[in-house]
Order: C-alpha cells, then structure tokens, then sequence
C-alpha cells in the first residue's frame, strides 16, 4: 500500500477518492485534482479523530489500520481500510455526530472542507458530477416512492378480493346448509319409520339403519351451527343486558351436558361461587355450552373436567378446563375463527363443524366480555371467559 518513501501512492489516493460516495460519477482528472488536495495523516493507538459535537472539516478515508465510531463509552461500530466518515463535512460544516477513535495506529486520508470548496468554485465539472449523485439519489427515491405505492396499490387490491371471497364463501356455505336442510329432515324421518318397523330385519341390518340415523343426526346438527350463525350475523345487537347469578346459568349449561359426560365415563369436578354480572343469558349460555361442548368432545374417556366460577378484583371469571389433546400454538392463533376445525378430533364421533368457538367469541364480546385460551399441547386446554363484576 505505501511506496519507498512511506507514502500512499498517487494512484491509490485517487482510487480511494472513489469510495467516496459523493464522488462514485467523478471521472479520473477531476479525482486526480481532488487527490492533489489530499492530505496523509497519521493516528496512534487510542486517539481521537474527531469528537461528537466538533465541527465538521474534513472527509477521512482509511488507507491503513481501522476506527471505531462512539457515541460516549457506547460503540456504533467498526471501520476499516478503505471505509469512509465524516463525509458531508464536504457540503457543510455541521457538528460531528459520533466520536471516532483510532483502534490501532491509522493512516489517513484527509480532504478539507475548506480546499474542496475552493476546487468547486473553479471547476464545474467536480460541481456537476457532485449535483448528477444528488440527482441520481433523488431519482431512485422517487422511483421506489411510485413502487411503493404500486404494491400498497396491489395489496388493498388482493385485499379486497380475499374479502369479497370470503362473503361468497360464507353465503355459499349457508345457501347449502339451508337447501341441505329439508332432504336432510325427510331421509330422517324415513330412517327413523324404518327404524319403527324394523322388529323383522336381521341384526345388521339393524345395526344399519342405527349407524345410518347417526350420521343424519350429526349431519342435521352440522347444518343447524351453520344456520345458527347466519341467524347469528342478521340479528347482531339483539341483546337483552341484565345483572345475573352467573352460577345459576353454569349450573344449567353443565346440567345439560351431564348425560354425555356420563356416557363417556368423565368426571366432572365443580367449582362454583355465587358471582354476579350483567350479560345476556341466552348468549352467555350458549357460550358456556359451546365450552363444555368442546371440553367433553376433544377429552379422551375417564378424564377429568373442572368448572371453575369465581370473582378477582372487579372482574368475573368462568373457567372450564380439560384433560384433553390441548391445543398447539399454531392452532391457538386460529382458534376463534369460523369453519375451522383444528388438529383435535372428537373422541366419540361427535361432530365438528368448526364454529363453536368462533361464537363463542361474537358473544363474549357482544357482552363486553373476554375470552381467552391456555393450552400446553398433550395437556389439555383452559378457556377462560370475563366479565366485569356486578
Ligand atoms: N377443549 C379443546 N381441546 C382441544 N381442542 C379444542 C378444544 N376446543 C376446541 N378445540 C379445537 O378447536 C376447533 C374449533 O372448535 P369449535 O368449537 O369452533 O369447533 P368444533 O367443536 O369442531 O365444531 P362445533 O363447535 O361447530 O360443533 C376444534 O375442532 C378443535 O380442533
Ligand atoms: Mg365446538
């Protein structure tokens, strides 16, 4: 890098030049007059350059050795050969920003405010190559400025369709479940005629007709969520607000899930205390209800579920917690959306139209209530639901 006599070479000098980024569309003779400004400096170990706050005189380019830029005792970073700082102390003569200390003994390069503006003033091919950078710069901004708005363009666009497809999706869904409706109700009703009269038919023959009523069941369930949250959507805000024991209304939903927690050898383990708030009955029991639906559903036989009901600081709580599959994170961020039933299956060939939980929340919410989700997958799940006290 040096030559014989310990210098920096003219050549280098003026290919280093050009890292200066002001200067990357100077050609060669308007670099060559530059160089015969710049002036080798040298640093010691643990000197500073420059301080934060001085003002701004001159370029630097490493030739030999490296710096670190500081803000106080706090390092910004590391430079090295080549690298460049303090390059706008070429246009004004604002104060330093950072600090830069010599981090081994540094060789530098050194172009004055003060000699470059002089040069400026008499040669306007280094002013207008100076102006054709800036010029470039701005062009470019402006460039991404139009593509920019190209692609919000774009994204409100894709927007757009993806909720235009999802109504159409959702219409479609509910035209189905409400024409599935009567053919489903006959071949139920004749199902259940053969059922009736079934006292000469062989016993598989039984068993058929038996597997083929439970499956229309579940069907006809299926398609009764599907409707319940059109109806849900059309008569939003219907609420009827009143202060109600909480506990009387658990009571009620669990009393009507008893049969299927029996069946399925579950053991419930109660917790109710006397708390009051003000909601809608009728949702906030189908809200209980879809919980513990769930809970019994996705628990594996013989596990335990707890109904919890308390009153913390103002606020409500109504907890049901399972022993089931739990539910991984993934499946946690879209747990309360509609249609979508997730990686837990039921365990008693109950059906899962993936709605529930989504009502659950439309509920909640419509009462100004909460509704959240614990789960470590392979432990089981808590869902708890708040309301403020009353
Ligand atoms: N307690 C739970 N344990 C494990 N997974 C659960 C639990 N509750 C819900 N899930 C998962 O979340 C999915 C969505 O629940 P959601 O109640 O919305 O629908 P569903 O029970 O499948 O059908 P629906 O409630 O409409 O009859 C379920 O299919 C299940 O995979
Ligand atoms: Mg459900």
């Amino acid at each position: 890098m040096l030559n014989e006599t310990g210098h920096i070479p003219f050549d280098t000098k003026v290919k280093l030049l050009k890292k200066i980024q002001l200067f990357s569309d100077l050609h060669r003779p308007s670099l060559k007059k530059i160089a015969d400004l710049v002036e080798e400096t040298e640093y010691q170990k643990g000197h500073y350059i420059f301080r934060k706050g001085d003002e701004g005189d001159a370029v630097f380019i490493i030739a030999l050795g490296s710096v670190s830029v500081r803000d106080g005792d706090f390092i910004l970073s590391h430079l090295k050969e080549g690298d460049v700082f303090g390059e706008y102390a070429l246009i004004d003569n604002k104060a330093r920003s950072a600090s830069i200390l010599a981090e081994e003994p540094v060789r530098l390069l050194r172009l004055s405010h003060h000699d470059f503006s002089r040069l400026m003033e008499n040669n306007k091919e280094i002013l207008h190559g100076l102006l054709q950078v800036f010029v470039n710069r701005l062009r470019h901004q402006d460039q991404m400025e139009i593509q920019l708005s190209e692609k919000n363009a774009q994204i409100s666009q894709q927007k757009e369709i993806l909720v235009d497809l999802n109504e159409e999706k959702n219409h479609l869904i509910a035209i189905i479940a409400h024409d599935l409706r009567n053919p489903l109700s006959s071949t139920l009703s004749l199902a259940e005629l053969l059922k009736s009269e079934s006292e000469n038919f062989t016993d598989d023959q039984k068993i058929c007709i038996a597997g083929m009523i439970r499956a229309l069941n579940r069907m006809n369930e299926m398609v009764k969520r599907i409707l319940d949250v059109r109806s849900l959507e059309e008569k939003q805000g219907n609420l009827n607000l009143e202060r109600t024991n909480i506990s009387g209304l658990y009571q009620q939903a669990f009393l009507n899930f008893k049969d299927k927690i029996d069946k399925k050898g579950l053991n419930a383990v109660l917790n109710l205390n006397e708390v009051y708030a003000v909601i809608d009955k009728n949702y906030l029991l189908q809200v209980i209800e879809n919980l513990i639906s769930n809970a019994v559903k996705f628990s594996p036989e013989n596990k335990n579920i707890y109904f919890n009901l308390w009153a913390n600081e103002g606020k409500v709580y109504i907890g049901i917690k399972d022993e089931g599959p739990g539910i991984s994170p993934e499946d946690q961020r879209k747990l309360f959306m509609k249609y979508q039933p997730l990686s837990a299956v039921p365990t008693g060939g109950e059906s899962s139209t993936g709605i529930g939980l989504s009502i659950v929340k439309k509920f909640t919410e419509m009462m100004n209530g909460e509704v959240q989700c614990e789960s470590t997958p392979g432990k089981g799940a808590k869902f708890i639901v708040s309301f403020d006290r009353a």
